[in-house]
């Protein structure tokens, strides 16, 4: 495991753009895992920027989002989809075919899903960010690490924490469907950001902490390819 930490959170976002623009560069068509959250977006406005100075290119590139509520409509501007479009899809020259985000409309949806993963090749570089208990993706704490894209149940420190994009906690959906572990620990490369003294003890359980579902960030321990990138913050605890 790779740990950087940044004086700044913009820092750490950005970092994790030059990461993604760094692969964009080297493989054309390089399979991306983006995610959302308020983390990425300065590293989705790097790309957006080095896409229209010409640096980057998305012709080729395919996505495949890590995550989506259930029962919100994609074009509620509360919905993943609608942030990947604000943020990336609807600035850059990404084909719309090459677009891929979970949906949680029928049983299949989840192996569908990862089905496409597979025949896209595999994510080269998985974005990730982290939950104040330790979630990526949407995989919550639990008894056991979840392997495929499957539908989940927020839990109540994460329906608290979503609250503020919506008008009160009662508004946030009750479940997901999200990328499984198994799926994040098959990317080639994951990149995870954490940001802001609400994440210190979620960075500190995943990098020093045993490896746990109890804390599912904690698998990375064991990625071949894992980097984290932190604010001063977010690192508090490392410094203990
Ligand atoms: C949501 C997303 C996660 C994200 C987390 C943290 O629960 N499903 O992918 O990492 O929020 O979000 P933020 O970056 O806004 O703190």
């Amino acid at each position: 495991m790779e740990f950087h930490v940044y004086e700044s959170a913009r820092a750490a976002c950005e970092a994790a753009g030059v990461l993604l623009a760094a692969q964009i560069t080297r493989k054309g068509d390089s399979v991306l895992g983006l995610a959302t959250g308020s983390t990425p977006i300065p590293a989705y406005e790097m790309l957006v920027q080095w896409y229209e100075r010409g640096v980057i290119d998305f012709d080729r590139i395919r996505t495949f989002n890590l995550d989506e509520y259930v029962g919100i409509d994609h074009k509620n501007p509360l919905s993943y989809h609608a942030f990947m479009q604000e943020h990336l899809f609807g600035k850059v020259n990404l084909r719309a075919e090459n677009v891929h985000l979970p949906s949680g409309r029928s049983a299949m949806a989840g192996a569908a899903y990862d089905e496409k993963i597979r025949s896209a090749g595999g994510i080269d570089i998985q974005l990730l960010g982290i939950g104040r208990n330790g979630h990526i993706g949407f995989n919550e704490p639990a008894e056991e690490f979840t392997y495929g894209t499957h539908i989940v149940t927020l839990a109540k420190d994460t329906i608290e924490a979503n609250a503020r994009f919506f008008r009160s906690a009662d508004e946030v959906p009750r479940q997901a469907i999200s990328m499984g572990i198994g799926n994040i620990m098959a990317a080639k490369c994951v990149v995870l950001v954490a940001t802001g003294e609400n994440k210190a003890e979620a960075v500190y359980n995943t990098i020093r902490g045993p490896i746990t579902p109890h804390v599912p960030a904690s698998i990375l321990q064991l990625h071949p390819c894992c980097v984290i990138l932190a604010d001063r913050e977010a690192s508090r605890l490392m410094r203990e």
